[in-house]
């Protein structure tokens, strides 16, 4: 996996300080970066040996199931311990990226972490446009999906939360659309993830993902939560 994170380890803008988690200022796209791993990736074995009805569903939206596992303020675990217990069904190499990643970027003070097999079938399926507090790194493992994300900006986030036009539910939620209307994007950048293509996204950038493909759809992801941040950014007011 030291190979994979070269490859990404150049192109990645974190930025850290004492006290301060590790966060990601820019996103970062790395085009074919899995694409040998992810051509032995069959669909059909998944479909009959994932456990899916384990998936959580998120509410009103029954196209999109995902396998998570979330770990508020814990260190990370050796990698054999690791290895373990993520029972997320991802092939091997998917695991060994997700815990190399945790490694490299997971600080002592980062919130929490959490690691994310998102799989959907159809077109034109997403969860709308949102915000996170997590940095979020994913690779798509099959289909083909739209992004579509503005830079991150804590003033407009602060903006749009006093203004209610996004809520979340607690810290550990995603902001989302408190309104009928659509949250406009600023300056977006679009990209096409392809599978095997990596996509690194800092926390606090807008964001909307859509399936491009009729037939199922499946990213992993691993998100280093920023809430720590977040929290400084309103205390520095
Ligand atoms: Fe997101």
């Amino acid at each position: 996996m030291n190979k994979y994170y070269s490859l990404i380890e150049e192109g990645l803008d974190i930025e850290s300080s004492e006290n301060t988690t590790k966060h990601l200022n820019k996103y970062h796209y790395v085009s074919g970066m899995f694409k040998e791993l992810v051509s032995n990736f069959q669909i059909q074995d998944f479909l009959s040996t994932a456990p899916l009805e384990k998936i959580f569903k998120y509410e009103n939206n029954t196209d999109i199931g995902v396998f998570f596992q979330e770990h508020e303020n814990e260190k990370l675990p050796s990698k054999e311990i690791f290895m373990k217990n993520v029972d997320i069904p991802l092939p091997i190499w998917a695991k060994e990226f997700q815990y190399h990643l945790l490694s490299e970027l997971y600080s002592e003070n980062s919130c929490g972490w959490c690691l994310d097999l998102f799989v959907s079938s159809g077109k034109d399926v997403s969860l709308g446009t949102h915000i996170d507090n997590d940095d979020v790194y994913t690779v798509q493992l099959y289909g083909t999906k739209h992004w579509i994300l503005d830079a991150p900006d804590l003033y407009r986030l602060k903006k749009l939360i006093y203004a209610q036009l996004i809520k979340r539910l607690s810290s550990s939620e995603t902001w989302v659309n408190n309104t009928n209307q659509p949250l406009d994007f600023i300056d977006p950048t679009i990209i096409i993830m392809q599978p095997g293509d990596f996509l690194a996204i800092p926390a606090f950038a807008l964001h909307k993902v859509t399936t491009l493909t009729e037939e199922y759809n499946l990213s992993f992801n691993v998100g280093i939560r920023q809430e720590y941040y977040w929290q400084k950014f309103l205390a520095q007011l």
